[in-house]
């Protein structure tokens, strides 16, 4: 049997991602088109103009970049174009399940309506799975450097489409945003029925990481690298599988590590911790999926083991059912009997 090459295994297992900002994956060429269309000037004279601006020293310099980028997205149909071209991307790569972060408040501060923007989304993603066969959740995520009113005022606008959106989310700048600024939003979301997510540990430290475990019951921590500076937080985050979503592109764009060499993945799962990979703002960060699990196997010398089990991490730290978690996992574990020669 042919030897099928590590960037080969990965292009063609199975694979679901859980951390991924739909405004992170505004491509320039897109952006550039959606705000011909609309009339509104961007600062940049062309696209390569643009990309020689996403050069970043900290998240913050990102999100500024970020916001302006989200800033000419303004009809129904500009964020259902930005939603399907993320879902072509994700058809080649193998991703048959997303779990989705979008940022209302981005869009609803200027003046587009909650409506707008989750039409549009969901109206997408369910042609992705009529024709592409994706399946999809929403998480709607709280921007943590607003206040804890506008954060109340958005969750209330997301109350009549509670059957579109699975969960809640926290991000945007970390530092000197704690997750406990949201204690009382999630709580609500949480009596709402809906489950929670935040990011935590990205730039900002373990303690917030706890508290986003013990004040906002979060069943998945985003990102979570600083979890290694505290191992009582290592041995709980391992003794309840508590899922990190990791994102080794941003991580290295952003400078949260200097070199992916120096990535923190292979310590995280050799403590038995739940960790996956993600893309996080993939246009912003150069690559989807396929190329985050590249770029860091090769860093880290992955194994195809290790391939499948993050792979079967996506699956299992998933918000599928428990039956599609298994089908899943089962899948990829024939793929790998197959192809781990
Ligand atoms: N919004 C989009 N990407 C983000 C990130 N990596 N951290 C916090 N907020 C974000
Ligand atoms: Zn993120």
């Amino acid at each position: 049997m042919n030897q099928i090459s590590i960037n080969e295994f990965i292009e063609g297992i199975p694979k679901a991602e859980l951390h991924l900002h739909i405004e992170g994956t505004f491509e320039p060429e897109l952006m550039f088109e959606i705000a011909h269309r609309n009339n509104i000037s961007i600062n940049y004279s062309s696209v390569d103009d643009l990309k020689k601006a996403y050069n970043f020293n900290n998240l913050q310099e990102f999100l500024d970049i970020y916001y302006a980028g989200a800033s000419v997205l303004i009809t129904e149909q500009d964020f259902y174009d930005l939603t399907w071209a993320y879902l072509t991307k994700v058809h080649e790569q193998n991703i048959v399940h997303t779990e989705i972060f979008f940022d209302p408040q981005t869009h609803t501060d200027r003046g587009v309506s909650f409506e707008t923007v989750i039409h549009g989304i969901h109206n997408a993603l369910e042609v992705g799975k009529e024709k592409l066969g994706i399946s999809s959740h929403l998480i709607m995520c709280f921007l943590r450097h607003l206040d804890e009113e506008s954060a109340f005022e958005t969750l209330n606008q997301a109350l009549p489409y509670k059957k579109w959106i699975t969960a809640v989310g926290l991000d945007s700048s970390e530092l000197g945003n704690p997750p406990s600024k949201f204690e009382r939003v999630f709580s609500k979301a949480i009596d709402e029925g809906f489950i929670t997510v935040a990011h935590a540990g990205e730039e900002g430290p373990a303690d917030y990481i706890w508290e986003a475990i013990n004040l906002l019951k979060v069943s998945r921590i985003d990102h979570g690298n600083r979890s290694l500076d505290d191992d009582q937080l290592i041995k709980f985050l391992s003794d309840k599988q508590i899922p990190l979503t990791i994102c080794p592109l941003s991580n290295l764009e952003l400078k949260v590590v200097d070199d992916l060499i120096n990535h923190p993945l292979l310590k995280l799962m050799d403590a038995g911790l739940m960790v996956t990979i993600n893309s996080d703002d993939p246009a912003y960060f150069g690559g989807y999926m396929n190329e985050n699990y590249c770029r860091i196997a090769s860093a880290l010398n992955l194994s195809k083991e290790q391939i499948k089990e993050l792979a079967k991490n996506s699956f299992q730290s998933s918000f599928l059912s428990d039956d599609d978690k298994e089908i899943m996992i089962r899948k990829i574990e024939q793929y790998y009997q197959k192809n781990n020669n």
